[in-house]
């Protein structure tokens, strides 16, 4: 494995940066570890102690039962609570009654730079739209707990209100992310057999309107088990409406009592709250089920920990809900704690690029959850769009998504934190519900290190092993594991929604003998004990902080008429962290052409997905391969960005060096 480093720019593992200003508790590196190894002793313990601090209906009977498939755990069983809830009803009971509970701003703006539309609800108001919404469901299209349904928004205030709806009757849901295509959406309402499609008519993006109903409309002919579609109206436009079966909400709120109750259903700690479909190494993606009960204990915990949310604060992470930070982190985790969330619905650069910070000054944002490639888009726009603005509010910085580079991390930290806010990299994943590995201002600010995610969260034991399943040494490369159960992770009844077997193989066949969980990514320790994650070591790409698999770009090429094979691999870019590039073989009688390749592009970003579009298409007579048939991807990586082929043919199980040397040349040559 080649030397640790991310995005060419070493890793400074013997740094140290302090902040004696901040006003929460700091720890040495040693009494913290201290601290952690007892919290990871007696782990059950002490996550009980925090699911102590949520108000249940009824208390668990059990912290942890392993009694389900092999690595299937229930957390806090006999437990009764609901997350709708957590997130409002005992607010509304509070002295946060009258407290924002969210602030939305759309895209358009005005001459002078201002925002055209922001709306603002308090937990009150939040309380009385969701019980609105939820009563729609109930008495209209008769849903209840254990019913299914999928929600294809845009982040607008109905989208957190959707999902707050669905928890308060034990609905459970899935979101697809609205950048992805009808084929995307289908697939995935199908898969989880949802009944009821919660949409919008469309959204603005980069000052363009992008319209959703045909979309939704296309992916309704493939996905039977859909009898009804909820329409909101974001755009106002006309959409074709399918009598019987679309509905616009203002039209279905109409027959609704303005002070309409429904009662937060009591559900079971372990049952599904929503299932999230994301990108495994192989196939097409599959459901993580997350349960509600140990989920909303670790956002109840990582929130205090990772974010030190109190009242007074506005935070601000600008995560889509189509992914699984704008679950954990968008809507559900900081309304548990009851703060007030910004939701924003454009682009980080419109009209000018200064928007981000302009909406930090606007609305005073004191806790911001960003994204690495999002920090290096800013800092190419350069200083002088941020020193316009004052930025003065903020006073902790979390990024996500990817490995932070150093430089990248410097720079939040000294200019937009100004050197008074920690800022942390949370290392977490689709599959473990919320962060895993990260620096605690809200707990014990340790030393910073620039690009570290840092030590794990307390009750959480992680490791970095080689392929024997071996702790390596500090300063080595290998794999990411997670080797405790935690509250959060995929939950009963399978773990991956109707494939218990796939969720076996994909996270804990790697390792034999042991529990651990096989995260897929590369990750240094060092000698602190801080760990390094430096990215996907399988057929995950992070484009943009957006997890994609090769095989869904992949299939979205072949669907072309013109491609019989292809392979997509990730390389480096300075500001997306890494991108798609694909090698496609084209069928008898069709010719590589430029023309031919801008359309395999175009086919990919309206068939899958904008944010999938491959930076480069090369055209090849064949794809290097193994005996066994599977493709070279390092080889060609390694093509692609003109590097020496090195070690890379003993990398590749069963390919002699002599075979893999003469794929490489041949397609140097194409
Ligand atoms: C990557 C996103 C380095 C990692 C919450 C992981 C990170 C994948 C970080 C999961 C970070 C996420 N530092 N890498 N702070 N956060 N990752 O499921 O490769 O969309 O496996 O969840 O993102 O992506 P997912």
């Amino acid at each position: 494995m080649s030397e640790p480093e991310i995005l060419g720019e070493s890793l400074p593992f013997d740094e140290k940066i302090e902040l004696p200003g901040w006003p929460g508790q700091s720890a040495d590196i040693g009494s913290y570890k201290a601290f952690l190894e007892e919290s990871v002793r007696n782990y059950e313990s002490r996550w009980a102690d925090i699911a102590k601090e949520l108000p249940w209906f009824r208390t668990w009977d059990s912290v942890l039962t392993r009694e389900r498939h092999p690595h299937v755990y229930t957390w806090f069983g006999g437990g009764l609570l609901n997350l709708s809830h957590l997130a409002l009803d005992r607010h509304a009971a509070s002295s946060r009654r009258d407290k924002v509970a969210l602030i939305w701003e759309g895209e358009p703006t005005d001459e002078s730079g201002a925002p055209k539309e922001v709306r603002k609800l308090t937990y009150g108001e939040l309380l009385r739209d969701v019980n609105r919404f939820a009563h729609v469901l109930k008495h209209r299209f008769g849903l209840k707990k254990g019913d299914k349904m999928a929600v294809y928004m845009p982040l607008v205030p109905e989208a957190i209100v959707t999902l707050l709806a669905a928890a308060r009757l034990g609905v459970t849901f899935t979101v697809v992310f609205s950048g992805f295509s009808s084929e995307s959406l289908s697939s995935r309402m199908s898969d989880l057999g949802a009944t009821v499609l919660i949409t919008a008519d469309g959204f603005y993006r980069r000052g363009k309107a992008v319209l959703l109903k045909g979309i939704t409309d296309k992916a309704l002919e493939q996905a039977p088990s859909v009898k009804h579609t909820i329409v909101v109206k974001r755009l106002g436009v006309d959409c074709p409406m399918t009598q019987g079966r679309d509905h616009f909400l203002e039209d279905l709120l109409q027959g609704v009592p303005e002070l309409a109750e429904v009662q937060p259903e009591a559900v079971e700690s372990d049952h599904p709250l929503y299932v999230l479909y994301t990108s495994g190494t192989t196939g097409k993606p599959k459901g993580i089920i997350h349960d509600t009960g140990g989920y909303a204990v670790l956002l109840h915990a990582t929130m205090k920990w990772a974010f030190d949310l109190r009242d007074g604060d506005i935070y601000w992470c600008p995560a889509d809900i189509g992914w699984v930070t704008g679950h954990s982190y968008v809507a559900f985790g900081p309304l548990i704690e009851g703060g007030t969330i910004i939701i924003y619905e454009g682009a980080l650069d419109f009209p000018h690029p200064d928007r981000w910070w302009a909406i930090i000054e606007r609305y005073g944002v004191s806790l911001f959850y960003t994204t690495p490639t999002a920090t290096r888009a800013q800092m190419k726009f350069g200083d002088d769009n941020v020193k316009k603005h004052d930025l003065s509010s903020l006073r902790l910085i979390q990024s996500v998504g990817e490995p932070i580079n150093p430089s990248a991390w410097r720079w939040l930290f000294e200019l937009i934190g100004g050197k008074r806010c920690p800022v942390g990299s949370t290392w977490w994943m689709t599959e473990t519900g919320g962060i895993m590995i990260s620096n605690l201002p809200g707990l014990k600010l340790t030393p910073m290190k620039p690009g570290a995610n840092g030590l794990p969260i307390p009750g959480v034991r992680a490791d970095v092993v080689d392929e024997a399943g071996t702790s390596v040494a500090p300063g080595k490369k290998g794999f990411l594991v997670l080797q405790n159960p935690w509250p959060g992770m995929p939950g009963p009844p399978t773990g991956m929604y109707g494939d218990p077997d796939r969720f076996e193989s994909q996270y804990f066949s790697r390792f034999p003998g042991t529990d651990y969980f096989f995260c897929g990514d590369y990750a240094i320790k060092d000698r602190d004990g801080y760990i390094w994650v430096a990215g996907r070591a399988d057929e995950v790409l992070k484009v943009a902080g957006h997890r994609l698999g090769t095989y869904e770009i992949e299939s979205a090429i072949v669907s072309h008429v013109s491609a019989s094979e292809a392979a997509v691999v990730a390389v480096p870019d300075a500001v997306k962290g890494e991108v798609p590039i694909a090698f496609v073989v084209l069928k008898q009688g069709h010719e590589p052409s430029e023309e031919l390749r801008l359309e395999v592009k175009k086919w990919v970003r309206d068939g899958f997905s904008p944010i999938a579009e491959p930076s480069k298409v090369f055209f090849v007579s064949k794809l290097p391969k193994t005996r066994s048939g599977k493709i070279m991807r390092r080889l060609l990586r390694a093509v692609a960005e003109g590097k020496p082929m090195g070690d890379v043919a003993t990398l590749e199980d069963e390919t002699s060096i002599e075979e893999a040397r003469r794929a490489y040349e041949d397609l140097k040559v194409e």
